[in-house]
């Protein structure tokens, strides 16, 4: 049941703050993180890993990316992502000191269920952010820890994606006390962002009449690229396979330092570019980054359509098209931006008369390898 909507996507869509809420519910108690399933793991044994392997594929490797900057930031460990259907094709580096996390929305993935039990096989510990429960790849592994989006129909991910980042960050905060590693100030900021945050991504959500009318006039474009910096580097790389999956367009996402090295070269007289521009308030340095990027595509005739956190004022003379979002800290600025990113390829798939929720090719779970 659609619920009113034109399609499942814009009803998950819409649902994106429901999902964080659930996924966050039970969690967080007197402003601290403890996931009991993580518990049950021994905190010995939290305290002793000195790696952590995210597995995942598509959107899902995307939200393990987002992931990584959080993780390290409070649990003090390398985090690395790795493709699933890469893993184990290179002879991954593991030991008994290695956590590994895959993230599938649907715990069905063949290729990162077999990464699983490949890591399994060889004495690894294996936590599961999924959001089906009693899938498979739950089952198999030692702990799941299970977002609550609700189930998702539409083949493109959206609702399931922030659920995933909201877990990610969840197991990073509960790791983050366990270990020691995080601050009483850090936890409870990020105990207060992740209350705050079903009600501003609801105000993201509110973007869609903006970007309907943007997508509308675009209905002819041929190619976007996408533009981020930190955490908005994955989330770049997530709009531009949205706007693949169902819009068939061809997009790309670059990490916004990466322009010089080749990719500018690409950028002509109309090409539409979506940058994602870190606060000023609270990333002054990487915004001013950014901003300086948006002059060198501008001056070479791109067409900008900024990203930025209400009140930034200072990519005005350089922006085509200004998107506002809600005020929040640098790692949960992707939660934010990625929903006018998902209405935008949703706008221009419906603008182009496809089938938004079964695009052509593509299943919604993928269980062969
Ligand atoms: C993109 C999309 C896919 C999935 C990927 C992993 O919108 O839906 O890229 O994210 O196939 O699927 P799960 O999360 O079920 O393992």
């Amino acid at each position: 049941d659609k619920g009113g909507w034109s399609s499942f996507m814009a009803k998950e869509i819409t649902e994106q703050p429901e999902a964080v809420a659930n996924t966050v519910r039970g969690r967080l108690v007197d402003g601290h993180v403890e996931i009991p399933e993580l518990t049950a793991l021994g905190d010995d044994l939290l305290r002793e890993i000195d790696r952590i392997v995210i597995i995942a594929c598509g959107t899902a490797s995307y939200a393990g990316m987002i992931g990584t900057y959080a993780i390290e930031q409070w649990a003090r460990v390398p985090v690395e992502v790795q493709l699933s259907h890469e893993f184990r094709y290179r002879d991954p580096v593991l030991s008994d000191r290695t956590l590994l996390i895959s993230v599938s929305q649907s715990g069905e993935t063949m290729d990162t269920l077999m990464a699983v039990k490949y890591a399994i096989e060889r004495g690894v510990t294996t936590v599961s952010v999924c959001n089906t429960q009693s899938a498979t790849i739950p089952r198999e592994s030692d702990a799941a820890v299970y977002t609550h989006a609700g189930p998702e129909v539409a083949v493109a991910s959206t609702k399931a994606f922030v659920a995933q980042i909201t877990a990610l960050y969840l197991i990073g905060l509960h790791l983050g006390r366990v270990r020691g590693t995080l601050s009483g100030d850090d936890a409870r900021r990020a105990a207060e962002q992740l209350e705050e945050l079903p009600g501003l991504l609801g105000e993201a959500v509110d973007t869609h009449d903006q970007i309907a009318q943007l997508a509308h006039w675009m209905a002819d474009t041929r190619s976007v690229l996408f533009l981020g910096r930190h955490v908005g580097y994955p989330t770049a790389l997530e709009g531009a396979l949205k706007l693949k999956e169902i819009a068939y367009i061809h997009a790309e996402g670059f990490a916004a330092g990466e322009l010089k090295h080749g990719p500018i070269a690409l950028i002509d007289h109309g090409q539409p570019v979506f940058v994602l521009v870190p606060s000023p308030r609270t990333s002054p340095l990487m915004h001013s980054k950014v901003v300086s990027n948006i002059q060198e595509i501008r001056a070479r005739g791109a067409r900008v359509i900024a990203i930025v956190e209400k009140g930034d004022t200072s990519v005005l003379p350089f922006a085509d098209d200004v998107i506002r979002l809600p005020l929040t800290d640098v790692l949960f600025e992707p939660l934010l931006q990625v929903i006018p990113l998902q209405w935008f390829a949703l706008e221009l798939s419906a603008a182009k008369g496809l089938d938004v929720d079964q695009p052509r090719n593509l299943a919604k779970s993928v269980t062969v390898e």
